[in-house]
This record gives structure tokens, C-alpha cells and sequence, in this order.
């Protein structure tokens, strides 16, 4: 019975150094990395231990090569026939002078971890033979020969073992550059924050095969959360927010919770110092470590936290903005961990590759993260500036107070319709784009009456407010003159008839007052009437000819218009309160939201916003404004838009012009409209059916 040659203890010992020295080199390089490590040396050390050099192995029958390789002290060696057939599997040497035992035992001679070292004086005819052997040898081979070809064949083992190796941690390492590219890209592409969020976890665990994970981010306290002295100055105080948590093999009850940046648990040990902590098992803990573990959600869920990877995600600055931690790497990514047997058997630790790639892939998602909340900040400022923006322009026109939002809401919604829609619009579909497109064109449509003069823009009668005033004024002072005309004439009939014939005559005088009065009181109440928005009949234009043709005597004698040339003109605008160049100047907000919206530098895919906002006033009839557009050219959101506004303008609260309509009689009125060829009729339909308006007053969504 053959015995194992053990490795000399020497050479052991040798082995250990290096294992010890690689694994102090390890740590070192982990503490100028600032890796936390948990790792058991204890394994390291006993697989070191069952390593063993490679046998020289012979065949009992094979006399010659017995003889050569019993003479070599320093070769492990047994023979074929009493070797472990599971130490054949290992790394052997074979020395073979026989070619009919060797031609036996070919397939297993032909082994990568076999080198065969023959002892013959010429090649082996064979060529099944010659092509296995690794190096001949003289039969009457010194032992010191045999000796370094052994040494040979080992290094010629190992290196090609070393090869193989070197070429697999090549492909794996391209493959990785590949995942992580292809990771990148994706998290560039991502701008909601919490989709961006699911992704990074989602990423870093498929990369490892984490059970489980969770993603912290690092937030500062607001201006006012402080405590202590209204000028405190001092640098805003962080905290981590618990944002994320995946687990495959069990439901987690989330909920957003804030932890300290401090040592006292691992997430916070990594955010606060910037590193990355590996552990083997949770339970585990070595006594020295300052963290530990919440096992609560264990205890409740039956779930076993096993093996820990904590890395923090660093800006390009180096300051942390949150941390990845995930939980328990398994062998295989589909098993689940329900039982402690599962844990036993599927659980590994991370290793040093993973943590490399998670803290690579937590740098690049540090920066998405970042790029991601920088585009939601710029969102929200643009969001802000539109709406202080709607809101200054619907200041100057307080009756006209919310009718952007309105109108917005009511365009998305029905845009949101038309996606839903089976029937008509079943093959549009609007993309996230072209909704914040419709939403943005919509909240901005009227945006150019910031253009129009405030006193056209609120004129609710056909003479402006001073003008009626004037007009009352001069009717007061004509009202003034005609009594002191008429007291002139009654004095100067008393001196010169005397008073009985004056008080004779004194009624007619009064009458004759009386019935100019009257006169003037009937133009005050015509022009009342006529400064209304409502048609003017053809009737009344006779009446506008007499007005323009009275006079009064002023101050000083002299004969003036009682209604001026201008103010006759303005009360006879045939119907609404605007005359021709009032009603071009309000028109010309389109146009003039047009340029403005322009110049604002919309990103590729919303930048017919101008457009879109440009066409609220066509008519499909063309009989709108400006551009009188055929139905063809009106696209369909500028369309839903144009019904928007008009159901708006119609249905909200009283305009000092106009009278507000219930939501019935506007859908009434807008029905009329589609079946005179001006507005969508499937759109319209859309409307009524899908009882868009009942959105009229609901916030749309932010798109
Ligand atoms: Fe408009
Ligand atoms: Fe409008």
C-alpha cells in the first residue's frame, strides 16, 4: 500500500507565509481602500492545507520506469494500481517506459492535469503515443535528469493552468466591462429618480446575486429643520434615508425611515467614512466591529440575513450621496431563501471581484443619481417659472384667474383619452414627450396677452371705463346748462314782463325744460344700452345718427358734440366690446405667444410646443385665427387644446362681458360648434364620452 507524500513541512510552511503575506497584502490594500472586510482566514488556511504537490505515478509492470522514479527521493511517487482514483483526477506525472501499458491506459494519460514523461531512447512509433508524451527521457536516466523534468512538467502544469486562468479572468473581465458599459448607458438614460433608484439596486444585485438589497441616500436637514439660534451658521446637518429595499424570497413592508451618518449601524458606518463593508455572516459579527445589526426584520419576516455587501456611492467630488447594501450572494440567482437549510446551501459570501464591480457600478450610479436630481431640480424650476409666469399674466385679467391650469387639465386629459381610446384614435399613441409637449403648449397658449394692453384685455363694454365716466359728466353739465339756460330766460321774462306775467308763463318754462331734460336722460339710457357687448340692433343705428348731431353750450358759450365723433363710433361696434384694431390687438396674442415660447430652447423632443400652442384659435373650417389653417394643418393636440379653451372660457365663473354658461349648455354649445365644421367632432365625442370635463378642475400629471 502505497502512502501520499505530504508536502514537506518546510515547503508548508512556506505556503502559509505567502498565503498569510498575499492576505496581509490584501488587507492593506483594503484599509488604503477602505474596505471593511469580515473574511474568515481559518478557510483560506485549510484549503492551503490540502493542496499537494503532483505524484510521479508508474505502472507496477513497468519495470524500467519503477526503478527510475523509486530512485528520486525528493517525487512524491506511488504507482498506478495503488494510487486514490481520486488523487488521479488531480495533477499527476507519469513516467512510462512500457508503450503497451501506456497505449492501455491512453485516455486517461491524455488528461489535461497529466504530463507523461517517457523513458525511451527513441520517439514511439505510435503516434497516439508520441503526441501524449510531454518529454523523453534516456532510459538510463540520471536521477538528477528525471528530478528537473519533474520540476518541469509542474512549471509546464501550472503554467498552462495559470493561461487558462489568466484568459477565463480576460473573458469575465470583458464581459463585466460590457455589463457595466451597457449598465451605464442604462443609467444615463434614466431621469426619474426612482425608476433610476430601482435600476442601480436592480443591477448591483443581478451582478452579484444578491438575495436582497437596499439603497440609502444621503440627504441635508432643510434651512429651518435646525435647532438652536436663528443664525446658527453652521454646515446643514446629513442624515441617510432608506429610499429602496428588493427581497426576492420575501415581501418588505417599506417604509421611508432616517438613519444617522455615524457608526452605529452598517449603512451609516459606509456613508460616513466612504467605504465598503463585507461581511460573511450577519450573526457573526466580530466583537471589535463598532456597528451592529437590526435583526427586527428578521425576526418578523422568518428571513436570515447572511452575507453583507455595503458600498458607498461617491460623487466625482468624493463626498458620498448614498449607499448600496445587499444581502446574502447566492450561488444560484433564481433560488429562493426559505429555509435555514436553503441559507446553508445557496449563500455565499461576496467576493473581492463583486465588491470591485458593485463599487464601480455605485460610482456610476452616484453620478446618474446625481445627474437625475439635477434634472428633476431643473424641472422643478422651469415648473415653477411657467406657473409664476401664468400666474403674473392671469393677474392683469383677474377674471380669467386658473383658465391656463384649466385649460391644461383638460388637454391632458384628454390626450390622456385618445391613448386610452379604441375606436377613432386607436392608433395614437402620445409618448411621454409629446404629453409634457401638450401640457406645456396648453399651461402657456395665452402666454403672448402679456402683450396686450391690460385696459383692451379687460374691456368688458364697448366705451372703456373713463370714457363712460366723461360721457356721464358731460351729460351732468348739459342737464346744468339747460336749467340755467332756463333760469336765464325765466329772469329775463320776469324783468321784463313783470311777475304776473311771469308766474303766467312759468309752467311752459318748466315744460319746455322738462322735455329737453327728458331728451337727454333718453340718450343717457340709449347709450347705457348700447354700451353693452350684446349685438347691436339695426334699428338703433338712426338713433346713433340724431345722438351725433346734438350739441350742448360749454362753459364759455361755445357749441360742443354732446357724444363725440369717437365715442358714436365705439357704441356702434355691431357686436362684443371690441372695435376692429381692439379685437386684432387681443388676437395678436397667439402670435405673440408664438415668439415668445420661440425663444425659450426646448430640447429636441418637445420643441414643437411653439407650434402646438401657436394654432388654439384655428378652426378646422378655417375660419379661425391666425393663419385661417386648413384642417389638415391643425394637429390633433392643438385641436383637444382649442375645445379646452373654449369649454373654459364658456363654462367658468362670470367675465364682466359674458355670463357663464352651465357645463351641460357649454357641451351644448360645443356640440353646435363640431357640427358647424369649427372644432374635432371625435374629439369632441371623445369628450363628452370619456366626460373629460369632469377633469376640468383635477390637477393634470406632471409630465
Ligand atoms: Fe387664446
Ligand atoms: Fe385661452
Amino acid at each position: 500500500m502505497a502512502t501520499l507524500h505530504r508536502i514537506p513541512i518546510a515547503a508548508l510552511v512556506r505556503v502559509l507565509c505567502i498565503i498569510y503575506d498575499s492576505h496581509d497584502r490584501i488587507a492593506t490594500a483594503d484599509a488604503r481602500r477602505g474596505i471593511h472586510r469580515m473574511s474568515s482566514l481559518k478557510q483560506t488556511v485549510l484549503a492551503a492545507r490540502s493542496r499537494r504537490l503532483p505524484s510521479a505515478i508508474y505502472f507496477e509492470g513497468d519495470a524500467l520506469a519503477r526503478a527510475a522514479v523509486v530512485e528520486c527521493a525528493r517525487i512524491p511517487h506511488c504507482s498506478f494500481e495503488s494510487s486514490d482514483p481520486a488523487r488521479l483526477d488531480e495533477e499527476n506525472i507519469f513516467v512510462v517506459a512500457d508503450q503497451q501499458l501506456f497505449a492501455e491506459h491512453i485516455k486517461r494519460l491524455r488528461a489535461p492535469n497529466v504530463r507523461v514523461i517517457a523513458l525511451s531512447d527513441e520517439r514511439f512509433r505510435d503516434v497516439r503515443l508520441d503526441s501524449t508524451v510531454y518529454a523523453y527521457l534516456p532510459g538510463s536516466v540520471s536521477v538528477t535528469l528525471l528530478e528537473r523534468m519533474f520540476d518541469n512538467a509542474i512549471d509546464h502544469m501550472h503554467l498552462v493552468q495559470t493561461r487558462r486562468e489568466a484568459n477565463d479572468k480576460l473573458a469575465l473581465a470583458n464581459s463585466e466591462i460590457y455589463e457595466l458599459n451597457h449598465i451605464g448607458a442604462a443609467l444615463s438614460a434614466e431621469h426619474d429618480t426612482r425608476e433610476l433608484l430601482e435600476l442601480i439596486l436592480t443591477k448591483c444585485r443581478e451582478i452579484t446575486r444578491a438575495d436582497a438589497g437596499s439603497v440609502y441616500l444621503v440627504e441635508e436637514e432643510e434651512r429651518g429643520e435646525a435647532r438652536g439660534p436663528v443664525c446658527d451658521q453652521r454646515t446643514p446637518r446629513k442624515y441617510l434615508r432608506f429610499k429602496l429595499a428588493q427581497n426576492d424570497t420575501v415581501a418588505v413592508p417599506f417604509g421611508e425611515v432616517v438613519l444617522p451618518i455615524d457608526e452605529t449601524s452598517i449603512a451609516g458606518y459606509v456613508a460616513e467614512h466612504g467605504s465598503v463593508v463585507m461581511i460573511e455572516d450577519a450573526y457573526e459579527l466580530e466583537s471589535w466591529v463598532p456597528y451592529s445589526i437590526n435583526k427586527q426584520f428578521d425576526m418578523d419576516s422568518g428571513y436570515r440575513t447572511k452575507s453583507i455587501l455595503a458600498v458607498a456611492m461617491m460623487n466625482p467630488k468624493n463626498e458620498t450621496v448614498g449607499v448600496v447594501q445587499l444581502i446574502n450572494a447566492k450561488r444560484n440567482w433564481r433560488a429562493c431563501l426559505r429555509t435555514p437549510e436553503d441559507i446553508e446551501n445557496e449563500v455565499l459570501p461576496f467576493s473581492t471581484r463583486q465588491m470591485e464591480i458593485v463599487s464601480s457600478l455605485a460610482s456610476q450610479a452616484a453620478v446618474a443619481y446625481e445627474n437625475s436630481h439635477l434634472y428633476e431640480n431643473i424641472h422643478r424650476l422651469f415648473e415653477g417659472f411657467v406657473k409664476a409666469s401664468i400666474g403674473a399674466i392671469e393677474q392683469r385679467d383677474p377674471t380669467a384667474s386658473g383658465h391656463s391650469f384649466r385649460v391644461a387639465n383638460l388637454t391632458v386629459a384628454m390626450a390622456e383619452a385618445v391613448d386610452r381610446d379604441q375606436t377613432h384614435f386607436r392608433d395614437v399613441k402620445f409618448t411621454r414627450s409629446e404629453m409634457k409637449a401638450i401640457r406645456y403648449a396648453s399651461l402657456l397658449h395665452d402666454f403672448g396677452k402679456v402683450g396686450v394692453r391690460e385696459e383692451v384685455l379687460v374691456k368688458a363694454r364697448k366705451l372703456y371705463p373713463e370714457q363712460m365716466e366723461a360721457l356721464r359728466s358731460r351729460f351732468d353739465f348739459a342737464r346744468r346748462t339747460l336749467q340755467a339756460e332756463s333760469c336765464e330766460r325765466k329772469l329775463a321774462h320776469l324783468l321784463e314782463k313783470g311777475s304776473e306775467e311771469y308766474l303766467r308763463e312759468l309752467p311752459r318754462f318748466d315744460r319746455e325744460l322738462a322735455a329737453r331734460l327728458d331728451e337727454l336722460d333718453c340718450f343717457a339710457e340709449f347709450i347705457h344700452a348700447s354700451n353693452q357687448p350684446s349685438v347691436v340692433p339695426e334699428e338703433t343705428f338712426a338713433m346713433f345718427h340724431e345722438i351725433a348731431g346734438k350739441r350742448y353750450r360749454g362753459w364759455d358759450g361755445s357749441v360742443r358734440p354732446l357724444v363725440t365723433a369717437e365715442e358714436v363710433r365705439l357704441l356702434s361696434i355691431p357686436q362684443g366690446s371690441l372695435d376692429e384694431s381692439e379685437r386684432q390687438e387681443v388676437e395678436s396674442h397667439v402670435d405673440r405667444t408664438y415668439e415668445f415660447l420661440k425663444q425659450i430652447p426646448w430640447t429636441r423632443e418637445i420643441r414643437n410646443i411653439p407650434e402646438l400652442a401657436r394654432g388654439h384659435h384655428e378652426k378646422l373650417n378655417g375660419q379661425g385665427y391666425p393663419g385661417k389653417l386648413a384642417a389638415a394643418e391643425i394637429p390633433l393636440p392643438t385641436r383637444l387644446m382649442t375645445i379646452a379653451d373654449i369649454f373654459d372660457a364658456l363654462a367658468a365663473a362670470d367675465r364682466p362681458y359674458k355670463e357663464s354658461v352651465s357645463v351641460e349648455r357649454a357641451l351644448e354649445i360645443l356640440g353646435q360648434m363640431a357640427a358647424n365644421g369649427e372644432i374635432d367632432p371625435h374629439a369632441y365625442e371623445l369628450f363628452v364620452q370619456a366626460k373629460v370635463y369632469e377633469r376640468w378642475k383635477v390637477d393634470c400629471f406632471e409630465y
